[in-house]
């Protein structure tokens, strides 16, 4: 029953797109090894020929993801070998059917699987992160296409303080605290993310009020530090973390693209305005505002001008916009990818 359900990718067409893929990253994979990073993508599906299928390295897990289609067992040993031979070390292969295929978080229950990976650690930037394929999301739990914007933060953080909202495993506050900023809140609201975020910090000496890691609907949070009202029947009948108005000298705005909480949904495609005006706010003159919108259908330069339009409107007028675009192992069709990354300069 296993092999009938798992016979529609074929193993030969699927190892020749990878074994390109690899060729293609040559140089990249050499230089972020050259960094201290492990964690990279090696197959970035229709924009490389696979439809529905990526493949990552996360530190010694060989990652495979597919949404509309299933993984034959040939297919899996196949790209196994593959990776093993072009990258000269041996990954655990891991499979997870994100949709389309059979339900389950690996391949058919392949429960070998899970003896094999125990608790694997990935590197970027020498920063080591905990990167279980199996845990109680669905998403892994490092973002590897938001490795420009953390490259970023990384040069820019140094003796600054860090807003970092919508922090999940924390990445981004991990990078400005290596880096040697003076200051970072990491602020999420989801438990296990939380708890992620908190070890991944321990992981690599980033604790104590330095490095804080807070539970909070990032809602009310941004808008009491951007000194607004919190809003919504919610305001009235929940108890929410107080913070006083503060202002940071960079901050990370990283949404999902749609979330429902008690005070409001985030919907990146119809309301970035009810996210970016209160960030902006919490930003301080001169400082700098990491951006992001995974929504694909969300065009870049409609984007741009609606960043612009907000600055505007709360009077804090933009210095620059740069549109930062995601590493070489996210390749995109015209070079318009689905994750957008803007790097805001507020003017003085
Ligand atoms: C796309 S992930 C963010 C990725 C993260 N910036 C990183 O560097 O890996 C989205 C996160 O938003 C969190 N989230 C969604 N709505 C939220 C809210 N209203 N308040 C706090 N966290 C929220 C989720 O728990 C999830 O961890």
């Amino acid at each position: 029953v296993k092999r009938a359900i798992l016979s529609r990718q074929d193993p030969i067409a699927l190892a020749d797109f990878l074994r390109a893929a690899i060729d293609r990253r040559a140089d990249l994979v050499a230089r972020v090894h050259g960094e201290s990073t492990d964690c990279y993508r090696l197959l970035h599906g229709v924009t490389e020929g696979a439809p529905g299928v990526t493949i990552d390295r996360y530190g010694p897990v060989l990652l495979i993801q597919t949404w509309r289609t299933s993984l034959t067992m040939g297919a899996r040993d196949a790209i196994h070998r593959l990776a093993t031979d072009a990258l000269g070390t041996d990954l655990v292969p891991i499979w997870r059917s994100r949709g389309g295929g059979p339900a389950g978080v690996d391949a058919a229950g392949d429960t070998a699987d899970y003896a094999a990976v125990g608790s694997p650690v990935g590197l970027e930037f020498g920063l080591a992160y905990d990167v279980r394929p199996f845990h109680r999301g669905q998403d892994p739990l490092l973002f590897l296409d938001l490795r420009a914007g953390r490259r970023r933060i990384r040069d820019a953080a140094a003796g600054h303080t860090v807003l970092n909202l919508f922090a999940y495993t924390g990445s981004i506050g991990l990078c400005a605290a290596a880096c040697g900023a003076d200051l970072v809140w990491n602020v999420d609201f989801a438990a296990a993310a939380i708890e992620v975020a908190r070890a991944n910090a321990a992981r690599n000496g980033l604790t104590g009020d330095r490095c804080r890691v807070i539970r909070a609907d990032v809602i009310p949070t941004v808008r009491q530090l951007a000194g607004l009202p919190v809003k919504g029947r919610a305001a009235h009948q929940r108890t929410f973390a107080r913070f006083a108005p503060r202002q940071f000298d960079l901050v990370a705005l990283d949404p999902p693209r749609w979330a429902r909480g008690p005070f409001g949904a985030v919907d990146v495609v119809r309301d970035y305005p009810a996210l970016f005006k209160p960030a902006l706010l919490a930003t301080r003159p001169g400082g700098d505002l990491l951006a992001t919108n995974h929504a694909p259908e969300v065009d870049v330069a409609d984007w741009r001008a609606q960043l612009e339009r907000c600055a505007a409107k709360v009077g804090r007028p933009l210095a620059a916009i740069e549109i930062i675009a995601p590493e070489d192992d996210f390749p995109s069709f015209d070079a318009r990818p689905p994750l957008k990354i803007a790097w805001v300069r507020v003017a003085d």
